[in-house]
């Protein structure tokens, strides 16, 4: 039997090396998406497939959004490309002054990036750089958690917390990075609705590693204020707040990953708003463009940007930047993105709807193989019950299923996040844990 979709010879599928993705399985057996509008892809055959993940955690205002075509279109005929070095361009201005306008308060410098991954190394990089200012270059250690991912560069492989990564490219951490330990504790906090009652302690571990390196050795920590690609990692109630207060008390910067948590996925535009913590530094990336231009953010406080201004005026002051960075169409892109997450007030709508998805997330409890069920906002992890042998094939094989039935989800060894975008309606709610119990009992 030929598997796959008209018009896609396996001959055809070859060149393409598809990312974190099993090549062989899928090229055996192709998923293809061909268009997509609102909360739903469409495959080329015309199979509609309801999005449960806002594409990759970054669709927040859901998809084909006419004022972002137009918006990147118009910028595109005007001006394609400016050098962001020693020029500007209006939109880059524009674009940052929007986004301190929703970034937790004090966050109000903006340097742009064109992913997560150059986001995280590029906040690794400005708190390195921000200890040498002021004369502390002995803090060069950077520390990460178990379980973190923040995304694929060198920086963010090393604070990142994944065995695989840290399996596969031993030699290739940069030195002088630890990690806390991670906050996952389904013993104590299974079924959670919110954030989990037992863990701030765990905050305490930042003692155990200064007590080992010296704080002045370490310059920041860097943890995701909600641990997405690991499989929900919720942080335990009072948790981020212990941690500030031990950054502060030992002079490290404190560095947000909001690149999933970042516009709208909690209930405020960021987490650290949500969870009243500011961080130092903050990452953001994803539903910064509404998934439409890739771009990043690392938003800074004006300590940190203050303590760069400080040389010569005709010094460069920061040794760092990317030719896409601020790219036209992206800002353009942008833009707009925020426009409508202000017009349709979609930064909050996740509080709204928290409520109807906590209770449809957890009434899959008592489903075969359903361990734990966790959510915040509208984000949702559902873990189950690994089979003996075989990690993250249980969750796959759901994955599959209810790509067949009609949903994308997304795995993670065996933990289904759920992070739909944040226009949902209770109708989609219904289809989406309507699906996906099927796809559970099913396996
Ligand atoms: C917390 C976090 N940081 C960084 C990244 C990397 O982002 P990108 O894939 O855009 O490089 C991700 C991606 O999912 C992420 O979840």
């Amino acid at each position: 039997m030929n598997a796959q979709p008209a018009g896609h010879p396996a001959s055809e599928l070859e060149a393409y090396w598809m990312p974190f993705t099993a090549n062989r399985q899928f090229k055996g057996k192709p998923r293809m998406l061909a268009r997509a509008s609102g909360m739903y892809y469409e495959t080329p055959e015309g199979r509609k497939i309801l999005d449960g993940v806002a594409g990759l955690w970054c669709v927040n205002a859901g998809h084909g959004r006419r004022e972002i075509t137009e918006a990147v279109a118009r910028q595109l005929e005007t001006m394609d490309y400016a050098p962001p070095f020693q020029m500007g361009h209006p939109a880059a201005f524009e674009l940052a002054n929007a986004l301190v306008r929703i970034a937790p308060a004090g966050l109000d410098h903006v340097f742009f990036t064109n992913s997560g991954s150059e986001s995280v190394d590029t906040a690794l990089k400005i708190a390195l750089a921000f200890h040498r200012t002021k004369g502390d270059a002995a803090r060069t250690r950077l520390l990460g958690r178990e379980r973190g991912y923040h995304g694929v560069g060198f920086g963010g492989i090393s604070v990142g917390g994944m065995v695989a990564n840290r399996k596969v490219w031993p030699a290739a951490m940069i030195p002088g990075v630890d990690h806390l330990s991670h906050t996952h504790d389904i013993r104590r906090n299974a079924f959670s609705r919110g954030l989990p009652a037992h863990g701030a302690e765990l905050a305490e571990d930042l003692e155990r590693l200064v007590a080992l390196h010296d704080a002045s050795t370490i310059a920041a920590v860097i943890v995701e204020p909600i641990a997405g690609s690991t499989g929900v990692v919720l942080p335990p109630q009072g948790y981020l707040k212990r941690l500030r207060s031990l950054c502060d008390k030992y002079g490290l910067l404190l560095i947000f990953d909001e690149v999933i948590t970042g516009f709208g996925r909690t209930g405020a535009p960021f987490a650290a708003q949500e969870f009243d913590v500011m961080p130092d530094i903050m990452t953001c990336a994803k539903g910064l463009t509404n998934g439409a231009i890739p771009m990043g953010a690392v938003l800074v406080s004006k300590k940190v940007y203050e303590a760069f201004m400080q040389g010569p005026p005709g010094a460069i002051e920061l040794f760092h930047g990317y030719t896409y960075s601020a790219h036209p169409t992206a800002c353009a892109a942008g833009l707009a993105s925020l426009e409508i997450y202000r017009r349709e007030q979609l930064l909050t709508r996740a509080k709204q709807m928290a409520p109807a998805f906590e209770q449809a997330v957890h009434s899959l409890r008592g489903l075969p193989h359903v361990i734990d069920v966790r959510n915040y906002g509208l984000v949702a992890g559902i873990e189950l019950d690994p089979v003996a042998g075989s990690p993250g094939a249980r969750a796959f094989g759901v994955y599959l299923e209810c790509f067949e039935r009609g949903l994308l989800i997304r795995t993670t060894g065996d933990i289904i996040a759920l992070s739909p975008a944040l226009i949902i309606e209770p109708k989609h709610i219904d289809e989406l844990i309507g699906v996906l119990s099927q796809a559970l009992q099913q396996g």
